[in-house]
């Protein structure tokens, strides 16, 4: 969006058609709702910049439930804002540590500063890219305890500021960015404001561990079963003696495992009735073994992030699957026995094994009314696949 189409879309005629529009479905819709608000009198540039951002919110429903229609996007903001969920708890954080000021260091279109603003904490989002500025200053323009500065993070004096929050941009226009000195801002700004005060830094989930401070709280956070994030939590936003956590939110609700450090593993032993695929930001988070313990389980094979265990646990850490037959991991004898059970639909997950879940899926060539899960995997170091079903 440029701050010409910015400006049509802020008018009070371009805000008035936006929320009059039905809600955005499918391309046969939009063909029928340009002409008809052409033909209303509205000019070309107004309906593209509305149908645009009409499309956006709905696609943000998915990460801001309900508020989305009262939002503003930018395609690039929206890609990279956090998710609600996710962004309440960045806040929390703030919150419970009891301080006041916060300043969300390169705020893109304010989802974490809309979660602090929610909890009463004063805030002050920087943002350096002006019509991502003027579309989070719309989206916090509810909130009089927040307001937005469209400057650079790096300049913002930070005397009286109590605490900072900084979700550096990750990727340009075309690729994602690996080296962290290119992120925006740098990841060296980010520790050199971590040094001096209470502080969050939201990055990506598979970020080089060499990279993390000893002195951090490394938080990684999955959303319904996809990780997301990991935040860096320095000073009094980060918990005592917690080193590593995995956050897991979910329709179960908010479930955390937290240790001082990554966990030992357990032993590898023998494949029992169930079979356990650990959460994301578990096996991110280097806590598979304080997690194979809570199971009562071993681990199935060596670097193979799948426990196995006698006994049934329901866990929110934790897929749990009953094995309910062990193949070689052999084409014609799985064709076989997926026959002799008239399993013609088939789950394919693997872990530890080369080989694409979708050929051999064609390979299978499975039919019938049954339907059923192969885990392809190593157990004990073997080559196996099992058949299972989810508890
Ligand atoms: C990953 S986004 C932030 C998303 C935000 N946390 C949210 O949930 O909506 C990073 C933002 O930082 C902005 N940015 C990058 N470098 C900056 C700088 N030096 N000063 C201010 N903003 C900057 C980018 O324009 C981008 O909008």
């Amino acid at each position: 969006m440029d701050p010409a189409e910015l400006r049509e879309l802020l008018s009070a005629e371009g805000l008035r058609l936006l929320d009059s529009l039905p809600p955005y479905e499918s391309t046969a819709d939009v063909v029928s709702l340009v002409s008809g608000l052409r033909k209303a009198g509205h000019p070309a540039g107004l309906v593209a910049a509305v149908l645009s951002q009409a499309k956006l919110r709905a696609r943000a429903v998915r990460k801001f439930g309900p508020f989305a229609e009262r939002m503003l996007f930018t395609e690039a903001g929206l890609e990279q804002a956090t998710r609600l969920s996710a962004a309440a708890q960045h806040a929390g954080r703030f919150h419970r540590a009891g301080l006041s000021w916060i300043a969300d260091l390169g705020c893109g279109i304010g989802a974490d500063a809309l979660a602090m603003a929610a909890l009463e904490l004063e805030v002050t989002a920087v943002e350096r890219d002006e019509v991502t500025a003027a579309v989070a200053a719309y989206n916090l323009a509810p909130w009089s305890n927040a307001r937005v500065e469209n400057a650079d993070a790096e300049d913002f004096d930070l005397a009286g500021v109590d605490g900072v929050f900084l979700d550096p941009a990750r990727r340009n226009a075309s690729k994602r960015l690996t080296n962290p000195a290119d992120w925006s801002p740098s990841l060296d700004f980010a520790f050199e404001v971590a040094a001096k005060l209470p502080t969050g830094i939201k990055l990506g989930p598979g970020i080089d561990r060499e990279l993390i401070p000893q002195s951090a709280e490394a938080q990684w956070v999955s959303v319904d079963r996809e990780v997301v994030e990991v935040g860096l939590w320095f000073g009094a936003v980060a918990r005592p003696g917690i080193h590593r956590a995995a956050l897991v939110l979910g329709s179960h609700g908010t479930a955390e495992l937290t240790a001082e450090a990554d966990s030992e593993d357990v032993e590898v032993g023998a494949l029992g009735e169930y079979l356990y695929e650990p959460d994301g930001a578990v096996i991110r988070a280097r806590l598979i073994g304080d997690l194979a313990r809570q199971l009562k389980g071993r681990m199935i094979s060596d670097s193979i992030a799948y426990v196995t265990a006698d006994s049934a646990t329901s866990s929110p850490f934790a897929a749990c699957f009953r094995v309910l037959d062990n193949f070689s991991l052999d084409k014609r004898v799985l064709k076989r026995e997926l026959a002799a059970r008239g399993i013609g639909t088939v789950e394919i997950k693997k872990r530890g094994v080369d080989i694409d879940p979708a050929e051999l899926r064609t390979a299978l060539s499975p039919h019938g009314d049954a339907e059923g899960t192969l885990i392809l995997t190593r157990v004990q170091g073997r080559r196996r696949a099992l058949l299972v079903e989810r508890v």
